[in-house]
């Protein structure tokens, strides 16, 4: 049996009934795996974690996915976004602590005042520092046309999750219309790689209805899509959702939390050089998700720099940590526990997916 397990865990290429195996692992294999993930890391990307100061812009959103706390048919809370200043005040700041990067985030819109406007934020940000700051943009689903704008006003990176890599999985998560169709994603995220964006996506995990199975397909869909960035953690229910109401058929959110680790893990010994978040989300399950998430292979975690009064209006989910902590408290807590995890953060450098910039030369 033992034996079985480490030569499933030690090959090149896992087949699908490997990662079902994998990630239906307990105890010491679990072990096993997240030791190897660990190995992995330490050989190909060495011990730095970046930071990607998360700017929280709005929560106004167009859409209605079932399982998110901000989508449109959510009339309790109350909506905003940001004033340029606010972003440009964001951004120096992460420029001065030397965070070298930051990621601009929303709900989905894409009315043309919005694009232009983010357009125009780009343009401030890089001239307030000095283009030294990468951009990354999480702002859903757009035209190839306005990904290009933004390309080439200086966005770098750009993040959409998949969420679910089956399309039978996607359609029970989402309203059935044409603002929330699959496909549509899926050709997002081809058109982002070509324009020439390091490109992130990620999925969700211990979701009502998904299966072990899912998980494993979505690890190959990584691969198969050959993705710079990961994000990825466990779905937290949010009792303003229509999803709230299959909560009783969740895993106990423990055993998502673990079953993040193992997603972690495994896509880490998969795609040796790609960079992966350690998810806030991680941590609102467990106090210290994000440190044990980088301990098995993450190697960036999103300090928040949203203005602390427009938080509480940023809940995707329920307990989302940070909410109270100012973005100079987060830094701190945040060093001394990257610390604690034994790494040590890249202060000033962008730190790009390793694997993007190899298949650049490539
Ligand atoms: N639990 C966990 N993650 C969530 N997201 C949205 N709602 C939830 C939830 N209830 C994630 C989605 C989205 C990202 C911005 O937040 O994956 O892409
Ligand atoms: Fe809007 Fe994104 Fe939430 Fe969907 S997950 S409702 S697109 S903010
Ligand atoms: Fe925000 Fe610790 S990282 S308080």
């Amino acid at each position: 049996m033992t034996l079985d397990f480490d030569e499933i865990l030690n090959k090149s290429d896992f087949t699908k009934d490997d990662l079902i195996f994998l990630l239906n692992a307990e105890d010491e294999f679990r072990k096993k795996i997240f030791a190897r993930a660990a190995e992995v890391k330490e050989e190909y990307i060495g011990n730095k974690v970046y930071y990607r100061g998360l700017i929280e812009y709005s929560n106004r959103c167009s859409k209605n996915c079932y399982y998110c706390g901000v989508r449109a048919g959510n009339k309790k809370i109350k909506r905003y976004q940001l004033t340029d200043d606010e972003v440009v005040e964001a951004a120096v700041f992460a420029h001065k602590n030397k965070f070298a990067s930051i990621v601009i985030q929303a709900g989905e819109r894409s009315g043309k005042v919005f694009t232009a406007k983010i357009e125009t934020l780009i343009r401030k940000i890089h001239k307030a520092t000095n283009s030294e700051l990468h951009i990354t943009l999480s702002l859903g689903e757009q035209s190839e046309e306005t990904y290009r704008k933004w390309f080439k006003a200086g966005a770098h990176r750009y993040l959409l999750r998949i969420e679910v890599s089956s399309p039978d999985l996607y359609i029970k998560l989402h309203p059935l219309n044409k603002i929330h169709d699959y496909q549509t994603r899926l050709d997002c995220l081809r058109s982002l790689k070509q324009i020439g964006y390091q490109v992130g996506t990620g999925v969700m995990i211990g979701l009502p209805f998904q299966t072990i199975d899912d998980l494993a397909e979505d690890l190959l869909f990584f691969k198969k899509f050959d993705i710079d960035m990961a994000g990825m953690g466990p779905y937290i229910e949010h009792n303003d959702t229509p999803l709230f109401q299959y909560s009783e058929q969740l895993l106990p959110k423990a055993g998502r939390f673990d079953l993040s680790l193992k997603m972690v893990a495994l896509l880490r010994i998969m795609m040796k050089n790609i960079n992966i978040a350690a998810t806030t989300a991680m941590q609102s399950i467990d106090p210290q998700g994000r440190e044990k998430a980088i301990m098995i292979g993450s190697n960036v975690v999103m300090p928040n720099l949203t203005p602390i009064k427009y938080r509480e209006d940023y809940l995707l989910y329920q307990d989302k940590p940070c909410v109270d902590e100012e973005a100079e408290e987060c830094r701190g807590c945040l060093e001394a526990r990257i610390k604690m995890a034994g790494a040590e953060v890249g202060y000033g450098e962008w730190g790009d997916s390793k694997h993007y910039k190899n298949n650049l030369h490539a």
